[in-house]
């Protein structure tokens, strides 16, 4: 299969921090499909050779064993190609056009790696210079609207010229390789299955802890803040992967409705819930990792006062009979005490204890960072014979998964699958229009009520769990987040 695929900022930092990367990883994994071309458009005037010379560079700042050697370079670049555009120039689109049908590919992708202000009229060239066809897709990547209103209008704009199949949008965490397993876990076994339910299990854990801070981000960060960077895309993806209803086929549509149905079965937030059931914390300076580091405020680019959160907390439930009244307990946050992404499944203890000492419950904990994998906590007797009272004493073992260490070969960086998976036209793992106006429709609440609050976020110091409310907030339930068990 021949594709083109285009990238628009083809300068910027997503391009060659994360999407040539993990371009060069699928070719040298010889996933890429022979016969491709990957066209970078920018700003500048620049030819092929300068630009493989700059992208050459930048690889010197991927990690080691993701560097290329000079020949497998060599062999990665001739699929590279530069082409200046002005994005408001329609000869500009026209020129493109005829690039592309020059080879005629039977895939064109478009990558869209640029500020969503643009996103209008690059779609609304692409259209008029008919590059809209049923071969081409258009990717596009976060952030994708700022609230609700800005969400839609980014939708109706793409709508305008590409159909809903034709636009894929990527959030990376469905890329990661811990969620395909989470979907081979629960659908491809049925060990789970009947277990994955309010009786079973007491409340649901997900965490995306950071151990680094906004670094020179500040000024972007500070309009964004943590519910938008990662709650309202990337927490809420891993929830409705946990709480979905098995769909009925591995089409993509079947997946997105179900995953839908849990967005739309959130129960939504009121001012007051929003004060009882939501935390958000700002960095204060501290030490992660043995090193000093600043507070939020003291980092580059972050204007004076900000109240910009850091960190969020909170409690939800999905309102359905297979989860009324779990707790889902989501978290994350930056210059936390390490880089740690994973879901928690606590289930519930035994009804009727019979072993004194030792209770606890089992849980089933998904890794996805800083390895994926997965661990099951169980209760076993040590072998050791009873203690002087007579007891049994049992003590708690895991069976762990190292995905790494099973399939060593096989493990492919979330840009890869994504951009692999946009290349074939796989659109399982790409979020559809509807779920992601759902995402923002539940998250404004609390946007609002945080544009009403004068309080402000709590100060937490880097390097530790966050502000002392998010324990208390679990603790009401009778719960403790998994580092703290
Ligand atoms: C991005 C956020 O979407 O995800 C960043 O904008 C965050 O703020 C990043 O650091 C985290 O991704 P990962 O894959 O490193 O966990």
């Amino acid at each position: 299969m021949s594709f083109d695929l285009v990238l628009f900022g083809g300068t910027g930092d997503l391009t060659w921090r994360k999407l040539m990367p993990a371009l060069f990883q699928a070719f040298r994994h010889g996933k890429l499909p022979p016969g491709g071309r990957i066209l970078a458009v920018a700003r500048d005037e620049r030819s092929d050779a300068e630009y493989r010379a700059f992208i050459r560079e930048k690889f010197n700042g991927v990690e080691e064993a993701k560097q290329p050697s000079d020949d497998e370079f060599a062999r990665f670049a001739e699929l590279l190609h530069y082409r200046r555009m002005d994005l408001s120039q329609p000869a500009h689109y026209a020129g493109l056009k005829q690039w592309t049908e020059e080879r005629n590919a039977d895939t064109v992708v478009l990558f869209l790696a640029t500020s969503p202000n643009l996103f209008s009229t690059i779609c609304e060239q692409l259209g008029a210079a008919g590059l809209n066809g049923p071969h081409v897709r258009v990717v596009l990547e976060k952030p994708l609207g700022h609230d609700l209103v800005s969400a839609q209008e980014i939708n109706r704009i793409v709508g305008a010229t590409f159909r809903e199949e034709q636009a894929l949008r990527i959030d990376h965490y469905l890329g990661k390789p811990a969620v395909q397993n989470l979907m081979a876990l629960r659908f491809g076994n049925a060990l789970f299955e009947p277990l994955w339910r309010r009786e079973s299990i007491a409340n649901i854990q997900i965490t995306i802890a950071e151990s680094i801070g906004v670094g020179t981000r500040g000024d972007f960060y500070d309009t964004t803040g943590a519910l938008r960077d990662m709650i309202q895309n990337h927490a809420l993806q891993l929830l409705t992967m946990i709480a979905m209803e098995p769909p009925s086929t591995s089409e993509a549509d079947a997946i997105r409705d179900e995953k839908l149905k849990v967005l739309r079965s959130l129960k939504p937030f009121t001012a007051e819930t929003v004060t009882r059931d939501v935390v958000r914390g700002q960095y204060k300076a501290g030490t992660v990792d043995g090193k000093r580091v600043p507070g939020y405020l003291e980092e580059a680019k972050v204007p004076a006062g900000s109240a910009c959160e850091t960190f969020v907390a909170l409690r939800t439930e999905v309102q359905s009979w297979r989860w009324a009244g779990v707790p889902f307990y989501l978290r994350t946050g930056k210059r936390l005490a390490a880089r740690d992404a994973q879901i928690v499944v606590n289930f519930r203890e035994v009804p009727h204890p019979i072993f004194a000492g030792t209770r606890q419950a089992n849980k089933l904990v998904i890794k996805l960072q800083p390895e994926d994998g997965l661990e099951l906590h169980l209760l076993a007797a040590k072998g050791g014979g009873p203690a002087q009272d007579g007891n049994e004493v049992l003590s708690p073992v895991s069976l762990d998964l190292d995905f790494d260490k099973a399939f060593p070969s096989e493990r492919v960086g979330a840009y890869e699958r994504l951009l692999l998976d946009a290349i074939a036209g796989r659109l399982n793992l790409f979020v559809r229009s509807d779920e992601q106006e759902q995402a923002w429709r539940w998250v404004e609440p609390i946007l609002d009520a945080w544009s009403r609050d004068t309080i402000g976020p709590r100060a937490y110091v880097a390097g530790s769990w966050g502000p002392a409310a998010a324990s208390a907030l679990v603790a009401r339930d009778g719960c403790v987040w998994a580092e703290e068990q």
